[in-house]
């Protein structure tokens, strides 16, 4: 199966759902995290959880936590929703994060995890999976993490095993990604740098019992790869049609959800960051972008790449 990785920004309901409505080869979405402060859950993210907003096929959403009391309130809400499973980030590497003791700071003393882990399994008969880095600090802590982790029922585990502190610099620790394999007790999804059909290959043959996969930034550029993973193949006509309709759902759906056509230019910008690495010439194209003033320019210049632009070949 693949997996779409949660990405904060990028892969927000909007950018879910057209996808969903365009390409089948995504077998889940993870939601990118949802947080608590005062007591609550922080607005801005609640959109991203609406069970409205997430009815284009197996949504996952992730709560970012620090003790039993913010598992609590964010279970209870998403049992209330109606999910059947939630995941629990144990990999948000910023210091925003860590420094409040959640995210990756979990790694770093595993037995703060217990008492998350026994909240969530007392308090919610749903389905938890966790998705980690290989540590905070250091890619030995993953050891003692994996082995908390084998006392609870979780469904999954998702590793992108590189340290936080190395955010997304270097490279993801393949011994770590192998400790992990070895010694844990549920089954793994690797996470991590799979940009290419041929990335994907390496590492399957790499870690052959593996049989999830999840996937982030590769599919923002290149929104083919699920599929192309899957075996199938596309004709430059029918990646230039598949990006224009995709495009297209995009501009309308940001349009409507924004509350200004200014935000939604904003938001349209965004996207364009990984979309433009669709082309060979994507820093000038992403330039033509980011000098837009409104969205019919965003339009213009889109319809000119789409059109006239050499696409990158993917495989
Ligand atoms: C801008 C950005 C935002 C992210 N937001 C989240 C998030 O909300 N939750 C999470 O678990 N991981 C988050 N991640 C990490 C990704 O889910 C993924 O683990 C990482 O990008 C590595 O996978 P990739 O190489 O396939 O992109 C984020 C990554 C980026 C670059």
């Amino acid at each position: 199966m693949i997996y779409l990785a949660p990405i904060q920004g990028f892969t927000d309901y909007i950018y879910r759902k057209v996808y969903a409505g365009i390409f089948s080869s995504v077998d889940a979405y993870f939601i990118p995290y949802v947080t608590v402060q005062n007591e609550q859950i922080v607005r801005k993210y609640e959109r991203e959880i609406l069970p409205g907003n997430n009815l284009y096929g197996r949504a996952v959403p992730q709560i970012l936590v620090r003790d039993a009391q913010e598992t609590e309130l964010l279970g209870s809400i998403l049992k209330n929703y109606g999910y059947a499973e939630v995941n629990l980030n144990l990999g948000c590497p910023y210091p925003m994060v860590t420094n409040r003791g959640r995210g990756s700071a979990l790694l770093q003393n595993p037995e703060s995890l217990k008492p998350i882990l026994d909240t969530f399994f007392e308090q919610f008969k749903l389905k938890l999976s966790v998705k980690l880095r290989a540590g905070l600090n250091d890619p030995s802590e993953i050891e003692q993490v994996i082995s908390v982790l084998n006392d609870y029922p979780l469904s999954e585990i998702i590793v992108h095993a590189r340290v936080a502190k190395q955010l997304y610099k270097g490279t993801v620790n393949e011994m770590a990604f192998q400790i992990a394999l070895e010694r844990s007790e549920h089954p793994v999804v690797y996470n991590g740098d799979i940009f290419s059909v041929d990335d994907f290959q390496r590492r399957s043959e790499q870690f052959s019992a593996v049989s999830d996969w999840m996937l982030g930034r590769g599919v923002l550029m290149n929104v083919f790869l699920p599929a192309e993973i899957k075996g199938w193949r596309f004709t430059d006509a029918e990646k230039r049609f598949t990006l224009q309709h995709f495009h297209a759902g995009i501009v309308e759906a940001y349009l409507q959800a924004a509350d200004n056509p200014g935000n939604a230019l904003n938001k349209l910008k965004q996207f364009w960051i990984y979309f433009s690495l669709h082309f060979d010439d994507h820093a000038r194209i992403f330039k033509k972008i980011k000098k837009s003033k409104s969205i019919t320019d965003v339009q213009r210049e889109a319809m000119l790449a789409f059109r006239d632009a050499t696409l990158k070949q993917t495989c």
